[in-house]
Protein backbone atom coordinates (compact mmCIF):
# COMPACT_ATOMS: atom_id res chain seq x y z
CA UNK A 1 0.00 0.00 0.00
CA UNK A 2 1.17 3.58 -1.25
CA UNK A 3 1.55 6.52 1.25
CA UNK A 4 1.83 9.99 0.43
CA UNK A 5 4.24 11.90 3.65
CA UNK A 6 3.35 15.57 3.90
CA UNK A 7 5.72 18.24 6.36
CA UNK A 8 3.19 21.30 6.50
CA UNK A 9 3.64 24.88 6.75
CA UNK A 10 5.09 25.52 3.26
CA UNK A 11 3.45 28.33 1.22
CA UNK A 12 3.61 26.94 -2.03
CA UNK A 13 5.07 29.09 -4.51
CA UNK A 14 5.83 28.69 -9.01
CA UNK A 15 3.81 27.48 -11.75
CA UNK A 16 1.91 24.28 -12.18
CA UNK A 17 0.22 22.56 -15.81
CA UNK A 18 -3.20 21.37 -15.45
CA UNK A 19 -4.00 17.96 -17.14
CA UNK A 20 -6.71 16.90 -19.14
CA UNK A 21 -9.78 16.48 -17.58
CA UNK A 22 -10.25 12.66 -17.06
CA UNK A 23 -14.68 13.11 -16.75
CA UNK A 24 -14.02 14.51 -20.18
CA UNK A 25 -12.01 11.45 -21.71
CA UNK A 26 -13.54 8.79 -20.23
CA UNK A 27 -17.05 9.69 -22.19
CA UNK A 28 -15.11 10.74 -25.25
CA UNK A 29 -13.17 7.52 -25.24
CA UNK A 30 -16.35 5.33 -25.05
CA UNK A 31 -17.74 7.23 -28.34
CA UNK A 32 -15.05 5.80 -30.40
CA UNK A 33 -17.69 3.04 -30.27
CA UNK A 34 -19.95 4.67 -32.22
CA UNK A 35 -17.67 4.02 -35.59
CA UNK A 36 -15.28 1.74 -37.50
CA UNK A 37 -12.32 3.42 -37.81
CA UNK A 38 -9.66 4.72 -36.03
CA UNK A 39 -9.91 7.49 -33.39
CA UNK A 40 -7.55 9.71 -31.85
CA UNK A 41 -7.44 11.66 -27.73
CA UNK A 42 -5.27 13.86 -27.25
CA UNK A 43 -4.65 15.23 -23.74
CA UNK A 44 -5.56 12.79 -21.55
CA UNK A 45 -4.26 12.23 -18.36
CA UNK A 46 -2.09 8.89 -17.40
CA UNK A 47 -4.99 7.71 -14.66
CA UNK A 48 -5.67 4.80 -13.24
CA UNK A 49 -9.58 4.89 -14.02
CA UNK A 50 -8.05 5.59 -18.29
CA UNK A 51 -6.08 2.87 -18.19
CA UNK A 52 -9.12 0.78 -16.95
CA UNK A 53 -11.31 2.19 -19.84
CA UNK A 54 -8.89 1.40 -21.70
CA UNK A 55 -9.15 -2.57 -20.44
CA UNK A 56 -12.79 -2.76 -21.03
CA UNK A 57 -13.05 -1.34 -24.48
CA UNK A 58 -10.32 -3.57 -25.20
CA UNK A 59 -12.62 -6.62 -23.86
CA UNK A 60 -14.90 -5.57 -26.38
CA UNK A 61 -12.69 -6.12 -29.26
CA UNK A 62 -11.20 -2.31 -29.49
CA UNK A 63 -7.28 -1.64 -29.93
CA UNK A 64 -6.61 0.24 -27.25
CA UNK A 65 -3.02 2.26 -27.22
CA UNK A 66 -2.33 5.10 -25.00
CA UNK A 67 1.60 6.94 -25.48
CA UNK A 68 2.43 9.98 -24.23
CA UNK A 69 -1.23 11.55 -23.64
CA UNK A 70 -2.74 10.54 -26.59
CA UNK A 71 -5.36 7.41 -27.13
CA UNK A 72 -5.65 5.55 -30.04
CA UNK A 73 -8.82 3.12 -30.90
CA UNK A 74 -9.15 1.00 -33.52
CA UNK A 75 -12.92 0.34 -33.73
CA UNK A 76 -13.14 -1.65 -37.11
CA UNK A 77 -14.40 -5.27 -34.69
CA UNK A 78 -16.39 -4.97 -32.13
CA UNK A 79 -16.13 -8.97 -31.28
CA UNK A 80 -18.36 -8.47 -27.71
CA UNK A 81 -21.07 -6.77 -26.24
CA UNK A 82 -20.06 -7.53 -22.60
CA UNK A 83 -18.56 -5.39 -19.66
CA UNK A 84 -17.92 -7.62 -17.26
CA UNK A 85 -18.56 -7.16 -13.41
CA UNK A 86 -14.73 -7.70 -12.64
CA UNK A 87 -13.90 -4.20 -14.28
CA UNK A 88 -17.12 -2.45 -13.91
CA UNK A 89 -17.09 -2.83 -10.42
CA UNK A 90 -13.71 -0.67 -9.84
CA UNK A 91 -14.92 2.46 -12.09
CA UNK A 92 -18.81 3.23 -12.53
CA UNK A 93 -17.64 5.73 -15.38
CA UNK A 94 -18.05 2.07 -17.01
CA UNK A 95 -21.39 2.71 -17.84
CA UNK A 96 -20.94 4.95 -20.39
CA UNK A 97 -20.22 2.08 -22.84
CA UNK A 98 -23.92 0.91 -22.42
CA UNK A 99 -25.31 3.93 -24.71
CA UNK A 100 -22.67 3.27 -27.53
CA UNK A 101 -23.01 -0.34 -28.02
CA UNK A 102 -26.75 -0.45 -27.99
CA UNK A 103 -26.28 2.70 -30.88
CA UNK A 104 -23.55 0.66 -32.68
CA UNK A 105 -24.25 -3.33 -32.13
CA UNK A 106 -28.06 -3.55 -31.34
CA UNK A 107 -27.50 -5.15 -27.78
CA UNK A 108 -25.17 -3.81 -24.52
CA UNK A 109 -24.69 -6.43 -21.46
CA UNK A 110 -22.81 -4.28 -18.71
CA UNK A 111 -22.86 -5.54 -15.36
CA UNK A 112 -24.58 -3.05 -12.46
CA UNK A 113 -21.86 -0.73 -11.68
CA UNK A 114 -22.88 -1.34 -8.00
CA UNK A 115 -22.45 1.52 -5.17
CA UNK A 116 -19.39 3.09 -4.43
CA UNK A 117 -17.74 4.89 -1.02
CA UNK A 118 -19.84 8.35 -1.88
CA UNK A 119 -22.87 6.56 -2.98
CA UNK A 120 -25.26 3.84 -4.47
CA UNK A 121 -25.26 6.28 -7.72
CA UNK A 122 -27.89 3.99 -9.82
CA UNK A 123 -28.50 4.64 -13.27
CA UNK A 124 -32.33 4.06 -13.14
CA UNK A 125 -32.35 7.21 -15.32
CA UNK A 126 -30.23 6.28 -17.97
CA UNK A 127 -32.50 3.19 -18.55
CA UNK A 128 -35.65 5.01 -18.61
CA UNK A 129 -33.95 6.73 -21.67
CA UNK A 130 -33.04 3.36 -23.20
CA UNK A 131 -36.63 2.37 -22.55
CA UNK A 132 -38.40 5.30 -23.60
CA UNK A 133 -36.04 4.93 -27.45
CA UNK A 134 -37.76 1.16 -27.89
CA UNK A 135 -34.44 -0.87 -26.03
CA UNK A 136 -35.87 -3.90 -24.62
CA UNK A 137 -34.39 -3.92 -21.11
CA UNK A 138 -33.71 -7.18 -18.69
CA UNK A 139 -31.99 -6.77 -14.74
CA UNK A 140 -30.45 -10.65 -14.74
CA UNK A 141 -27.64 -11.98 -12.27
CA UNK A 142 -25.96 -8.29 -11.40
CA UNK A 143 -26.10 -7.42 -15.41
CA UNK A 144 -28.39 -5.04 -17.30
CA UNK A 145 -29.11 -6.59 -20.71
CA UNK A 146 -30.20 -4.23 -23.34
CA UNK A 147 -31.24 -4.86 -26.64
CA UNK A 148 -32.61 -2.68 -29.41
CA UNK A 149 -32.57 -3.57 -33.30
CA UNK A 150 -32.60 0.56 -33.93
CA UNK A 151 -33.11 3.41 -30.73
CA UNK A 152 -35.79 5.73 -31.59
CA UNK A 153 -35.95 9.31 -31.21
CA UNK A 154 -37.78 10.21 -27.72
CA UNK A 155 -38.57 12.97 -25.75
CA UNK A 156 -36.36 12.24 -22.02
CA UNK A 157 -36.82 14.01 -18.67
CA UNK A 158 -34.33 13.77 -16.20
CA UNK A 159 -35.88 13.74 -12.46
CA UNK A 160 -32.02 14.84 -11.62
CA UNK A 161 -29.52 16.46 -14.06
CA UNK A 162 -26.97 13.05 -14.19
CA UNK A 163 -23.72 14.08 -15.81
CA UNK A 164 -23.41 10.40 -17.71
CA UNK A 165 -26.76 9.55 -18.07
CA UNK A 166 -26.80 13.07 -19.99
CA UNK A 167 -23.87 11.46 -21.65
CA UNK A 168 -24.55 8.32 -22.71
CA UNK A 169 -28.39 8.78 -23.79
CA UNK A 170 -26.78 11.67 -26.19
CA UNK A 171 -24.43 8.83 -27.86
CA UNK A 172 -27.45 6.22 -28.08
CA UNK A 173 -29.23 9.30 -29.95
CA UNK A 174 -26.75 10.42 -32.23
CA UNK A 175 -27.79 6.90 -34.39
CA UNK A 176 -31.59 6.52 -33.48
CA UNK A 177 -34.03 7.40 -36.00
CA UNK A 178 -35.59 10.52 -35.33
CA UNK A 179 -35.14 13.24 -32.85
CA UNK A 180 -34.26 13.11 -29.16
CA UNK A 181 -34.71 15.94 -27.06
CA UNK A 182 -33.11 15.79 -23.26
CA UNK A 183 -34.67 17.71 -20.63
CA UNK A 184 -33.19 18.76 -17.11
CA UNK A 185 -30.13 17.59 -19.37
CA UNK A 186 -26.51 18.31 -17.18
CA UNK A 187 -24.82 21.44 -18.44
CA UNK A 188 -21.16 19.98 -17.22
CA UNK A 189 -18.10 21.43 -19.48
CA UNK A 190 -17.40 17.52 -19.86
CA UNK A 191 -20.95 16.97 -21.35
CA UNK A 192 -20.24 19.54 -23.80
CA UNK A 193 -16.81 18.16 -24.54
CA UNK A 194 -18.63 15.11 -25.98
CA UNK A 195 -21.23 17.19 -27.30
CA UNK A 196 -18.42 18.21 -29.95
CA UNK A 197 -16.76 15.16 -30.46
CA UNK A 198 -20.39 13.41 -31.31
CA UNK A 199 -20.51 16.95 -33.60
CA UNK A 200 -17.50 16.04 -34.97
CA UNK A 201 -17.99 12.48 -36.02
CA UNK A 202 -21.52 14.16 -37.77
CA UNK A 203 -23.70 13.76 -34.99
CA UNK A 204 -26.59 16.81 -35.27
CA UNK A 205 -26.59 18.08 -31.99
CA UNK A 206 -27.80 21.41 -30.28
CA UNK A 207 -28.22 22.74 -27.06
CA UNK A 208 -25.08 21.08 -25.20
CA UNK A 209 -24.42 23.28 -22.22
CA UNK A 210 -28.00 23.81 -21.74
CA UNK A 211 -30.46 22.46 -19.98
CA UNK A 212 -32.12 21.04 -23.10
CA UNK A 213 -30.10 19.13 -25.50
CA UNK A 214 -32.15 18.29 -28.82
CA UNK A 215 -30.15 15.22 -30.85
CA UNK A 216 -31.57 14.69 -35.11
CA UNK A 217 -30.29 11.14 -35.24
CA UNK A 218 -27.95 10.29 -38.24
CA UNK A 219 -27.64 7.03 -40.34
CA UNK A 220 -24.09 6.72 -38.76
CA UNK A 221 -20.91 8.52 -37.76
CA UNK A 222 -17.16 9.02 -38.86
CA UNK A 223 -14.00 8.60 -36.62
CA UNK A 224 -12.60 11.17 -34.82
CA UNK A 225 -9.42 13.03 -33.93
CA UNK A 226 -9.78 15.68 -30.99
CA UNK A 227 -8.21 16.86 -27.89
CA UNK A 228 -9.63 17.03 -24.68
CA UNK A 229 -10.17 19.85 -22.23
CA UNK A 230 -8.94 20.53 -18.91
CA UNK A 231 -9.48 19.36 -15.61
CA UNK A 232 -11.20 21.84 -13.73
CA UNK A 233 -11.30 19.66 -10.70
CA UNK A 234 -7.38 19.57 -10.63
CA UNK A 235 -7.28 23.57 -11.48
CA UNK A 236 -9.83 23.88 -7.98
CA UNK A 237 -8.03 21.73 -6.20
CA UNK A 238 -4.51 23.80 -6.70
CA UNK A 239 -6.74 26.86 -6.12
CA UNK A 240 -7.40 25.17 -2.56
CA UNK A 241 -3.89 24.03 -2.15
CA UNK A 242 -2.60 27.87 -2.92
CA UNK A 243 -5.27 29.19 -0.46
CA UNK A 244 -4.75 27.02 2.35
CA UNK A 245 -0.83 27.47 2.56
CA UNK A 246 -1.08 31.04 1.94
CA UNK A 247 0.85 30.58 -1.15
CA UNK A 248 1.44 32.51 -4.67
CA UNK A 249 1.12 30.47 -7.45
CA UNK A 250 0.42 30.49 -11.35
CA UNK A 251 -1.93 27.77 -12.42
CA UNK A 252 -1.34 27.07 -16.42
CA UNK A 253 -3.37 25.14 -19.30
CA UNK A 254 -6.65 25.52 -17.32
CA UNK A 255 -10.15 26.82 -18.78
CA UNK A 256 -10.82 29.97 -16.43
CA UNK A 257 -14.29 30.27 -17.81
CA UNK A 258 -14.76 26.36 -16.25
CA UNK A 259 -14.00 27.40 -12.57
CA UNK A 260 -16.72 30.02 -12.20
CA UNK A 261 -18.39 29.15 -8.71
CA UNK A 262 -15.16 28.00 -7.54
CA UNK A 263 -13.44 31.54 -8.09
CA UNK A 264 -16.58 32.90 -6.64
CA UNK A 265 -16.25 31.02 -3.16
CA UNK A 266 -12.69 30.94 -2.86
CA UNK A 267 -12.35 34.67 -3.32
CA UNK A 268 -14.98 35.00 -0.61
CA UNK A 269 -12.75 33.28 1.26
CA UNK A 270 -9.81 35.85 0.52
CA UNK A 271 -8.03 34.32 -1.96
CA UNK A 272 -6.73 36.61 -4.42
CA UNK A 273 -7.35 35.34 -8.16
CA UNK A 274 -7.14 36.89 -11.66
CA UNK A 275 -6.73 35.36 -15.39
CA UNK A 276 -3.55 36.17 -16.56
CA UNK A 277 -2.32 36.13 -20.17
CA UNK A 278 -0.39 32.66 -19.57
CA UNK A 279 -2.97 31.25 -16.76
CA UNK A 280 -4.66 31.97 -13.65
CA UNK A 281 -2.45 33.58 -10.36
CA UNK A 282 -3.47 32.92 -7.10
CA UNK A 283 -2.46 34.27 -4.00
CA UNK A 284 -3.51 32.92 -0.42
CA UNK A 285 -4.82 35.21 2.59
CA UNK A 286 -2.92 35.60 5.69
CA UNK A 287 -6.23 34.02 7.45
CA UNK A 288 -8.92 32.34 5.64
CA UNK A 289 -12.70 33.79 5.71
CA UNK A 290 -15.57 31.80 6.68
CA UNK A 291 -17.86 30.74 3.43
CA UNK A 292 -20.74 28.93 3.39
CA UNK A 293 -21.17 26.16 0.29
CA UNK A 294 -24.39 24.35 -1.67
CA UNK A 295 -22.95 21.68 -4.09
CA UNK A 296 -25.05 21.84 -6.91
CA UNK A 297 -24.96 20.67 -10.81
CA UNK A 298 -22.75 22.49 -13.15
CA UNK A 299 -22.67 25.58 -13.48
CA UNK A 300 -23.31 25.49 -8.95
CA UNK A 301 -20.04 25.00 -6.82
CA UNK A 302 -18.95 21.34 -8.11
CA UNK A 303 -19.83 18.18 -5.59
CA UNK A 304 -16.05 17.14 -6.75
CA UNK A 305 -14.44 20.42 -5.05
CA UNK A 306 -16.59 19.70 -1.75
CA UNK A 307 -13.80 17.94 0.47
CA UNK A 308 -11.07 20.25 -0.98
CA UNK A 309 -13.27 23.37 0.34
CA UNK A 310 -14.33 22.15 3.70
CA UNK A 311 -10.36 21.84 4.11
CA UNK A 312 -9.99 25.63 3.63
CA UNK A 313 -12.74 26.31 5.87
CA UNK A 314 -11.86 24.02 8.74
CA UNK A 315 -8.90 26.51 9.50
CA UNK A 316 -11.12 29.62 8.38
CA UNK A 317 -11.72 32.75 10.74
CA UNK A 318 -15.05 31.62 11.62
CA UNK A 319 -18.13 29.19 11.00
CA UNK A 320 -19.11 27.69 7.65
CA UNK A 321 -22.04 25.98 6.96
CA UNK A 322 -21.20 23.03 3.97
CA UNK A 323 -24.39 21.55 2.31
CA UNK A 324 -23.87 18.17 -0.01
CA UNK A 325 -26.68 17.42 -1.87
CA UNK A 326 -25.74 15.83 -5.46
CA UNK A 327 -24.64 12.29 -3.21
CA UNK A 328 -25.64 10.68 -0.17
CA UNK A 329 -22.42 10.24 1.26
CA UNK A 330 -19.70 12.21 0.81
CA UNK A 331 -18.32 13.42 4.17
CA UNK A 332 -16.15 10.23 4.67
CA UNK A 333 -13.06 12.78 4.61
CA UNK A 334 -14.26 14.45 7.53
CA UNK A 335 -13.71 11.77 10.09
CA UNK A 336 -10.06 12.24 8.87
CA UNK A 337 -10.33 15.73 9.31
CA UNK A 338 -11.10 15.38 12.78
CA UNK A 339 -8.00 13.18 13.75
CA UNK A 340 -6.28 16.33 12.57
CA UNK A 341 -7.72 18.46 14.88
CA UNK A 342 -10.68 19.94 12.64
CA UNK A 343 -13.64 20.71 14.91
CA UNK A 344 -16.75 19.76 12.11
CA UNK A 345 -20.27 18.86 13.15
CA UNK A 346 -22.32 16.68 10.48
CA UNK A 347 -26.10 17.09 10.53
CA UNK A 348 -27.63 15.11 7.57
CA UNK A 349 -26.52 16.63 4.38
CA UNK A 350 -24.87 19.92 6.19
CA UNK A 351 -21.53 20.26 8.43
CA UNK A 352 -20.99 22.73 10.50
CA UNK A 353 -17.49 23.96 10.31
CA UNK A 354 -16.03 25.85 13.22
CA UNK A 355 -12.25 27.37 11.74
CA UNK A 356 -9.58 26.70 14.22
CA UNK A 357 -6.07 28.32 13.61
CA UNK A 358 -4.02 25.70 12.59
CA UNK A 359 -4.48 21.28 11.56
CA UNK A 360 -2.19 19.20 13.22
CA UNK A 361 -0.27 16.25 11.26
CA UNK A 362 -1.32 13.10 11.73
CA UNK A 363 -1.86 9.35 9.97
CA UNK A 364 -5.16 9.52 7.93
CA UNK A 365 -6.65 7.66 5.21
CA UNK A 366 -8.04 8.09 2.05
CA UNK A 367 -11.42 6.95 1.11
CA UNK A 368 -12.85 8.29 -2.11
CA UNK A 369 -11.08 10.46 -4.77
CA UNK A 370 -11.71 14.00 -4.05
CA UNK A 371 -11.82 13.37 -0.30
CA UNK A 372 -8.26 12.14 -0.39
CA UNK A 373 -7.23 14.90 -2.73
CA UNK A 374 -8.46 16.90 0.58
CA UNK A 375 -6.13 15.12 3.26
CA UNK A 376 -3.25 16.18 0.78
CA UNK A 377 -4.42 19.49 1.18
CA UNK A 378 -5.12 19.42 5.15
CA UNK A 379 -1.52 18.02 5.35
CA UNK A 380 0.03 21.13 3.25
CA UNK A 381 -0.58 23.40 6.04
CA UNK A 382 -0.90 20.84 8.88
CA UNK A 383 1.82 21.69 11.23
CA UNK A 384 4.18 18.47 11.47
CA UNK A 385 3.87 15.44 9.56
CA UNK A 386 0.74 13.92 7.37
CA UNK A 387 0.57 10.40 6.20
CA UNK A 388 -2.06 9.83 3.81
CA UNK A 389 -2.28 6.33 3.47
CA UNK A 390 -4.61 4.33 0.05
CA UNK A 391 -3.24 7.03 -2.49
CA UNK A 392 -4.43 4.55 -4.82
CA UNK A 393 -7.79 6.83 -4.46
CA UNK A 394 -5.88 9.79 -5.46
CA UNK A 395 -4.35 8.32 -8.35
CA UNK A 396 -7.59 7.44 -10.02
CA UNK A 397 -8.51 10.83 -10.47
CA UNK A 398 -4.98 12.89 -10.03
CA UNK A 399 -1.59 12.32 -11.90
CA UNK A 400 1.43 11.82 -9.65
CA UNK A 401 0.16 14.64 -7.64
CA UNK A 402 3.19 15.13 -5.55
CA UNK A 403 5.09 15.48 -8.37
CA UNK A 404 3.09 18.30 -9.38
CA UNK A 405 3.00 19.82 -5.58
CA UNK A 406 7.19 19.22 -5.28
CA UNK A 407 8.56 22.10 -7.81
CA UNK A 408 5.35 24.64 -6.12
CA UNK A 409 7.68 23.69 -2.44
CA UNK A 410 6.00 21.29 -0.75
CA UNK A 411 7.47 18.61 0.91
CA UNK A 412 6.09 15.72 -0.07
CA UNK A 413 7.31 12.03 -0.76
CA UNK A 414 5.67 8.66 -1.76
CA UNK A 415 6.64 5.89 0.55
CA UNK A 416 5.74 1.95 -0.39
C1 LIG B 1 -20.25 12.29 -12.67
O1 LIG B 1 -20.69 11.13 -12.01
C2 LIG B 1 -18.75 12.37 -12.42
N1 LIG B 1 -18.10 11.18 -12.98
C3 LIG B 1 -18.51 12.45 -10.91
O2 LIG B 1 -17.10 12.56 -10.69
C4 LIG B 1 -19.20 13.69 -10.37
O3 LIG B 1 -19.01 13.74 -8.97
C5 LIG B 1 -20.69 13.61 -10.70
O4 LIG B 1 -20.86 13.46 -12.12
C6 LIG B 1 -21.45 14.84 -10.26
O5 LIG B 1 -20.89 15.98 -10.86
C7 LIG B 1 -17.89 11.11 -14.30
O6 LIG B 1 -18.21 12.02 -15.06
C8 LIG B 1 -17.21 9.88 -14.81
P1 LIG B 1 -24.54 11.88 -11.75
P2 LIG B 1 -22.15 10.55 -12.35
O7 LIG B 1 -25.19 10.84 -12.60
O8 LIG B 1 -22.52 10.85 -13.75
C9 LIG B 1 -28.13 10.43 -9.05
C10 LIG B 1 -15.04 11.59 -9.99
O9 LIG B 1 -14.43 10.91 -9.21
N2 LIG B 1 -28.50 9.55 -10.17
O10 LIG B 1 -24.46 13.29 -12.27
O11 LIG B 1 -22.15 9.15 -11.89
C11 LIG B 1 -26.79 10.05 -8.44
O12 LIG B 1 -26.96 9.02 -7.48
C12 LIG B 1 -16.53 11.43 -10.04
O13 LIG B 1 -14.51 12.34 -10.78
C13 LIG B 1 -29.64 8.77 -10.08
O14 LIG B 1 -30.34 8.79 -9.07
O15 LIG B 1 -23.08 11.41 -11.39
C14 LIG B 1 -26.33 11.35 -7.82
O16 LIG B 1 -26.95 11.48 -6.55
C15 LIG B 1 -17.01 11.28 -8.63
N3 LIG B 1 -29.96 7.96 -11.13
C16 LIG B 1 -26.89 12.42 -8.77
O17 LIG B 1 -27.92 11.76 -9.54
C17 LIG B 1 -29.21 7.89 -12.28
O18 LIG B 1 -29.58 7.15 -13.21
C18 LIG B 1 -25.86 12.96 -9.75
O19 LIG B 1 -25.22 11.84 -10.31
C19 LIG B 1 -28.05 8.70 -12.35
C20 LIG B 1 -27.72 9.52 -11.29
Amino acid sequence: MEKLVIEGGVPLRGEVNIGGAKNAALPVMTASILSPGENIVSNVPNLKDIATMGKLLARLGIGFQFSGDKVTLKTDNITSVEAPYDLVRTMRASVLILCPLVARMGEAKVSLPGGCAIGARPINLHLMGLEKMGAEIHLTEGYVHVKARRLKGASIYFDIPTVTGTENLMMAASLADGVTMLENAAMEPEVVDLANVLIKMGAEIQGAGTSVIRINGVENLKPFNYRIIPDRIEAGTFLAAAGITGGDIKIKNCNFSHLDAMVIKLKEAGLIINQESDGVRVKGPERLKPVDVKTMPYPGFPTDMQAQFMTLMSIADGTSLITESIFENRFMHVAELKRMGANIKIQGATATVRGIPSLTGAPVMATDLRASASLVIAGLAAKGTTVVDRVYHLDRGYEQIEEKLKPLGAKIKRIR
